[in-house]
């Protein structure tokens, strides 16, 4: 029935421009995903040249699928004139979709999308790439709550293939599918799930973690043995030292944080405090050459 309600609503045509906001890391990759499957793509950024720097980190990208044979030359050339930086907001206005990416913090989302709402026409889809936030409460304040959805993007976003299609309390189904078949032919692998804490993934993730932590925590065993465990056991790329340690132990702590304080400070959520220290101490994984372990030359190894 819901694939049936799916061709029922047509996906976005290449030809209508998607808007991203915020381009950092998960905005970038959005944004290449976008371009690659057609659309003109406009980047707005409040940091100023951040959008341009976006636009040349992008360019760089496809040149280096290019090179790898994955992209044809003439596709990466067309790709590369349909995406522009804004240099304000008021830039975005023909948007038909717009995809933001910027701080995890709810009242900045909200001040964006209000002013969002002025510049846009009452068609286009607003969407968040919130990982840990309430899309209900993001959309709690618009005009037209409805045309509000969340698409959670995994990093990196043109190599992951799952995108979480989030409905709020009032989103309206029809622009739930909308996105939905959007994914699709953006080649992606979407999932359709409601606004509980931490929606799919984020959420089973979290005793993955906390679990090993624990382990560690009570001297069960250091970061390498666990790590090398889970990855030796056969379902898991990545232990969760390692993972987090990729993911930013920052961002991943906050994670937790949001879900734990959703679920009104369920026990089974609790943070751990060997990683709240670690935060503290300024180790945050690769993104500053130390974290579980230490990058310092590159190589990973356990920390002293
Ligand atoms: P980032 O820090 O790399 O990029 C955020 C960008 O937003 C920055 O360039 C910043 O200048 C800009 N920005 C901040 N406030 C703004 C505003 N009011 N208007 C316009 N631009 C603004 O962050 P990242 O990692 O790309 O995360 C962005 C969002 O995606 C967050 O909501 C995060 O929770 C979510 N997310 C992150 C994932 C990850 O693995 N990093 C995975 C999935 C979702």
């Amino acid at each position: 029935a819901r694939e049936s309600a799916a061709l029922a609503v047509a996906a976005l045509a290449p030809d209508r421009t998607v808007a991203v906001v915020g381009t950092g890391t998960m905005g970038q990759g959005i944004a290449q995903v976008a371009l690659v499957a057609g659309h003109p793509v406009r980047l707005y950024d409040s940091a100023p040249g951040r959008a341009a720097e976006a636009v040349a980190a992008i360019g760089a990208r496809l040149d280096r699928l290019v090179e790898k044979g994955r992209l044809d030359a003439a596709a990466r050339d067309a790709a590369a004139s349909r995406l522009h930086a804004a240099a304000e907001p008021g830039d975005l206005a023909d948007a038909a979709l717009v995809v933001e990416a910027i701080v995890e913090r709810l009242p900045v989302k909200q001040q964006l999308f209000a002013d969002l709402e002025k510049v846009v026409g009452d068609e286009t889809i607003l969407a968040t790439n919130t990982s840990s936030l309430s899309v209900t409460a993001i959309a709690g304040g618009l005009r037209l709550p409805g045309r509000f959805v969340g698409l959670h993007f995994f990093n990196p976003a043109p190599l992951l293939p799952l995108v979480e299609v989030v409905s709020g309390f009032a989103t309206d189904p029809d622009v739930a599918t909308r996105a939905y078949v959007t994914m699709k032919a953006w080649g992606k692998t979407p999932v359709r799930c409601a606004d509980t804490p931490g929606f799919i993934v984020n959420r089973v993730a979290r005793p993955f973690y906390a679990e090993a932590l624990r382990v560690y925590e009570e001297g069960g065993a250091d970061p390498a043995t666990i790590d090398a465990a889970l990855r030796e056991c056969g379902g898991f790329r990545m232990g969760p030292f390692e993972l987090t340690d990729l993911i930013g132990q920052d961002v991943n702590e906050a994670v937790t944080r949001s879900v734990w304080e959703a679920f009104h400070q369920d026990p089974k959520f609790t943070p751990s405090l060997a990683q709240r220290r670690l935060v503290e101490s300024g180790r945050l994984g690769r993104k500053t050459g130390h974290g579980w372990f230490s990058y310092a030359e590159g190589a990973q190894r356990p920390e002293a």
